[in-house]
């Protein structure tokens, strides 16, 4: 066997940081679907690659998420010390009920389709003054120049943060995600994630006073009402939420935004047709979603013994990692060619936005911003190119899947 075809086959199956995955990780997850659909990594978490097994775990009751256990198992008691920690550990995304329940229920009316459908003119409107901006240039990163405008204004607004103190997340680092990867955090890399958490609850202390002051038509006077209240939730958990709500709401949909436009453009006949007939765009929105998923992965705890996952016994404690981006490319669900991208795919049901009591809050909103922003670019710069669409820059994180930058020019 040469160096090169041993050193393949001693590989890990499953080491989500290394350049070559982060490049390209559905041929890993097609290995993993096929040899160990239920595969133990490294770092003894159970890796679940295939649809039916995503699917049927997101959903499971017997699977929660533990966040506290889990992390103290995998770093020690003294995690939940660290800011960072302690403020996930709030986070509705890291709760069983009946916590889950009552955080989810304080928020959940501002997500409801019908709301999300009003915004869609305000939606327009940001998408058009953004190219407005950006046109004459000839040229620009359609990251940063353009996927990124959308989705932090739109959680501005509903977070109600005035338009004076919006530059800084405009401007503000991307770099938070490492924290959702399942590879251990170095000292660093977690006192990283403190200086980050620190200046944000700094900040949102000052917009929770202000909207004391002066209530709003928005998702922080709700919640800071209902801190107020009592009963409802606790400043941790206040602090905590809106962190969340802030970063979920858009770096998952700046990713959607690119990914979709990366596609794409890889793909002209794809272009071309929906160029060709725009009214496939929500079908389009849903396969882009399906073919390269802003989030690859969620996570659940066994809260009980689970006698048999596609053969295998998971001893309760242990972790669960569900491979969203590999279920969404499972043959066994999407048997006319799952690694084609295809605007007109019928049946297309990604599980992007995950399953069960924790299915994505945001999922109609994201939608909808990556619909307007898509379908207003190719109908405004219908000659735009990428500079190099054969070798984009990734960002260097597995679960949040996006490019760092993507240079296009018409
Ligand atoms: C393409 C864009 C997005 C993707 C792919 C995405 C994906 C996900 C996934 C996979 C989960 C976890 C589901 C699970 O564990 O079963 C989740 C939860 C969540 N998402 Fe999104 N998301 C997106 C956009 C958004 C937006 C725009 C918002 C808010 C403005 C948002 C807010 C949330 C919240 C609050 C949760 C936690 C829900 C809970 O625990 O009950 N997401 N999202």
């Amino acid at each position: 066997m040469s160096e090169h075809a041993e050193a393949k086959a001693t590989a890990p199956l499953f080491n989500p940081l290394s350049p070559d995955f982060i490049r390209d990780p559905y041929p890993h997850y097609d290995l993993l679907r096929r040899v160990d659909p239920v595969h133990i990594t490294p770092h003894g978490m159970y890796l679940v690659s295939r649809h039916a097994e995503v699917s049927g775990v997101v959903r499971d009751k017997r699977f929660g998420k533990d966040f506290v256990e889990r992390s103290t198992r995998r770093y020690g008691p003294k995690i939940m010390d660290e800011p960072i920690f302690r403020s996930m550990s709030h986070w509705m995304l890291q709760q069983d009920p009946p916590d889950h329940t009552r955080l989810r229920g304080l928020v959940v009316k501002a997500f409801t389709a019908r709301r999300v459908e009003d915004m869609r003119p305000r939606i327009q409107e940001i998408v058009d003054q953004t190219l407005d901006r950006v046109i004459p240039n000839g040229h620009m990163d359609l990251i940063e120049d353009f996927a990124f405008r959308l989705p932090v204004t739109i959680i501005c607004d509903m977070l109600g943060i005035p338009e004076e103190h919006r530059e800084v997340f405009y401007t503000g680092s991307r770099d938070g995600g490492r924290i959702l990867d399942p590879v251990p955090l170095s000292p660093q890399e977690i006192a990283n994630g403190n200086a980050t958490y620190m200046m944000s609850q700094m900040y949102f202390q000052q917009l929770f006073e202000l909207r004391r002051k002066q209530p709003g038509d928005d998702l922080t006077t709700q919640l800071v009402q209902a801190e107020e209240d009592g009963s409802k939730l606790t400043n941790e958990e206040l602090t905590s939420n809106i962190i969340l709500l802030f970063g979920a709401g858009h770096e998952t949909t700046v990713n959607l935004i690119g990914n979709g436009l990366l596609a794409l453009h890889r793909n002209p006949d794809q272009l071309a047709l929906l160029k060709a007939k725009p009214e496939l765009i929500t079908n389009a929105i849903e396969e882009f979603l399906r073919y390269d998923s802003s989030v690859q992965m969620t996570g659940r705890v066994a809260l009980e013994d689970i006698d048999d996952l596609a053969g295998k016994k998971i001893p309760k404690g242990e972790s669960v990692l569900c491979l969203l981006g590999s279920a969404n490319r499972d043959p066994a669900v999407y048997p006319d060619s799952p690694d084609r991208l295809d605007i007109t795919r019928p049946n297309v049901r990604p599980l992007s936005f995950g399953g069960g009591i924790h299915f994505c809050l945001g999922a109609q909103l994201a939608r909808i911003e990556a619909e307007v922003a898509i379908s207003t670019l190719l109908r405004r710069l219908p000659e735009l190119r990428l500079d190099d669409a054969e070798n984009p820059e990734w960002r260097p994180t597995f679960v949040l899947r996006g490019l760092k930058r993507l240079p296009a020019s018409w």
